[in-house]
């Protein structure tokens, strides 16, 4: 754990300045982007396999245009940096997995089915592993992260804008038809459903496009919950050891903010750090995105401004779940934001 965490740190300074090469070596590209999540060799790992009998008919453009767009709240990010040459050879190198160097095109018209049908079949044949709505079934990605899981790989969100922008309509359909062979998705013949069923069933998938703008507009969450304590400030930070203590957290040494920054006798002491932690949380968190360890533990700021008035700033772990581009955290930190308030409620009743 402890190494794929460091990669991921690694990783995320290297999404944000690429370096630009004149001639880019795929799979090298590869290795610094992609290997951390779909392992050195395709095997999957947080990411799904590439190298299964699958990759035989990966389009190309399906590839470049899911490095590059990503997969918004579902761990894979975006490689907007990435030049296109550079794009381009990791796809070369992806593809080089292939068994034999044939290809297969795919025909660029829509297909034409009807989505409200379709909703039904899918319900009937897919929603078990994808969800109704194409959310996915299951917690996690990928084929291996630690902990209980319902799949051996973990089925990936088909309402996904990454997804659906880049993913054909012959390109999904091929996927129904064939199903995808070394895992439990079924193909077409297995499930004994019709073409106009597969049709029926992509023109559905083809709707969860305008219902995830939709969600989109929801408001955005601020990043950090504040509270007014009725108390002074020495007072405040007794009340909130008391209760961490009463919730059974573990709870590490105070830190003034300015600690380390300053010299010691100049620290404002009107402005304190706590830390603690509820191993069982993080556990859970880091499980579902191991990048998260970059910001914890959790801690509260206790802050006496200058009128007097106490302050206790939390942050707002909606808001950090959002950040790390992975809706499934949003359930652990809807946990850790109701207790961070319960902690925080019964120090300033
Ligand atoms: C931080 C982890 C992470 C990184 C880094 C990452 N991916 Fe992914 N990738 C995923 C996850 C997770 C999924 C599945 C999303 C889902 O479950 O909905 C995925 C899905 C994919 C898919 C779709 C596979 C399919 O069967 O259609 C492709 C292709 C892909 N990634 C390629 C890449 C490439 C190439 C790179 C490097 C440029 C890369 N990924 C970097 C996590 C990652
Ligand atoms: C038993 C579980 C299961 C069922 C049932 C199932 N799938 Fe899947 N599906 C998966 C898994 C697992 C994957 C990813 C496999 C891989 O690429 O490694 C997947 C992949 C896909 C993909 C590719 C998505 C991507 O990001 O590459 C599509 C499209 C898809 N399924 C559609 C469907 C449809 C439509 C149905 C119903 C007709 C269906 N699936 C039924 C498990 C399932």
């Amino acid at each position: 754990m402890t190494s794929r965490l460091l990669f991921l740190m690694l990783l995320l300074s290297g999404l944000f300045s690429p370096q630009v090469h004149s001639a880019p070596d795929g799979r090298k590209l590869y290795n610094q982007y992609c290997s951390v999540c779909h392992n050195d060799q395709g095997i999957g790992g947080i990411g799904l396999p590439l190298n299964s009998s699958k990759v035989q008919y990966f389009p190309r453009d399906y590839l470049f245009k899911t490095i590059r767009l990503g997969r918004e709240g579902r761990i894979m990010p975006a490689f907007e940096k990435l030049s296109d040459a550079q794009i381009n050879a990791i796809v070369d190198h992806v593809l080089s997995w292939k068994k034999t160097s044939s290809t297969v095109t795919f025909n660029p018209v829509s297909v034409s089915g009807d989505a409200a049908v379709g909703k039904k079949q899918f319900i009937e044949h897919c929603a078990d592993c994808h969800g109704e709505d194409g959310k996915s079934e299951g917690v996690g990605t990928g084929v291996s992260i630690s902990r209980t899981r319902k799949f051996e790989v973990v089925p990936p969100a088909l309402n996904n804008p990454g997804f659906l922008a880049s993913a054909s309509d012959a390109w999904i359909k091929h996927t129904i038809v064939e199903g995808r062979p070394d895992t439990s998705m079924p193909s077409q013949r297995e499930l004994e459903i019709s073409d106009a069923q597969v049709n029926n069933i992509v023109s559905y998938i083809r709707s969860f496009e305008t219902d995830y703008n939709q969600k989109e507009v929801a408001e955005l969450e601020p990043p950090t919950l504040t509270f007014e304590s009725p108390y002074d400030f020495v007072t405040t930070v007794s009340n909130l050891k008391q209760s961490l203590q009463g919730l059974n957290y573990r709870y590490f040494p105070d830190r003034y903010m300015e600690m380390g920054l300053i010299d010691d006798n100049r620290v404002n002491k009107k402005q304190l750090s706590l830390r603690f932690c509820n191993f069982k949380q993080l556990y859970n968190m880091i499980n579902t995105e191991p990048r998260l360890g970059v910001v914890l533990p959790c801690r509260v700021t206790v802050v006496e401004q200058d009128d007097g008035q106490v302050i206790i700033y939390a942050m707002n772990m909606k808001m950090v779940s959002r950040l790390f581009n992975n809706d499934q955290l949003s359930h652990t930190a809807e946990a850790m934001n109701e207790a961070l308030i319960e902690l925080i409620d019964e120090a300033t009743l």
